[in-house]
């Protein structure tokens, strides 16, 4: 079984977690970023994470999900600052599982991934949006150990089931 892992990130965080991974998925594996993938045929499981961007999936990222042929099994992973369990992050894999409507989905994960200072500092200046740049603000060295020791046992339940 081949593996890929993919990702789209701006600023690391889910770079972060796509080589905890990575480094857990034991069969013949590769790891790019979703913007250098050409042609997914040959891939048997396809990890494919994203930031949450605007409470949904960056632009890159859905284009490279419409494009999935189907014939591989899928599973998601994501990194959004806002707080873990909550309903936005689980909105934006609502959207991506909309899309993926050919493949069959494993799985998905989430943890939260710090926030860009400068967004911060523009959220935490506009009162409209202070809250939203105070919980922002709390997902400092995210993704940490923990969250990424989270999603390698993600990955090894993801590849368990992707083998049933
Ligand atoms: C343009 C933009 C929009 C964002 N929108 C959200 C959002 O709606 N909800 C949220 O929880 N985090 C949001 N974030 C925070 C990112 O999802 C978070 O920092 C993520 O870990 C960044 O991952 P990356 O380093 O892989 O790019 C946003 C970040 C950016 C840059």
């Amino acid at each position: 079984m081949k593996i890929l892992v993919t990702y789209y990130s701006e600023t690391g965080n889910t770079k972060k977690v796509a080589e905890a991974i990575y480094e857990v998925a034991d069969f013949d594996k590769e790891i790019k970023p979703v913007q250098a993938i050409q042609d997914t045929s040959g891939y048997d499981i396809i990890f494919c994470g994203f930031p949450v961007h605007a409470h949904s999936v960056p632009h890159k990222v859905i284009e490279f999900i419409k494009l999935l042929p189907g014939t591989q099994k899928i599973a998601f992973f994501s990194t959004h600052g806002s707080l873990r369990g909550g309903q936005l992050p689980k909105q934006a894999f609502e959207h991506a599982l909309s899309l993926a409507v050919k493949s069959a989905v494993l799985g998905h994960f989430s943890c939260r991934g710090q926030v860009n200072p400068k967004i911060i500092d523009a959220l935490l200046k506009n009162p409209e949006h202070k809250a939203w740049g105070e919980e922002a603000q709390s997902a400092l060295g995210h993704p940490d150990e923990n969250d990424l020791a989270d999603a390698k046992t993600f990955a090894v339940e993801m590849l368990a089931k992707a083998r049933k």
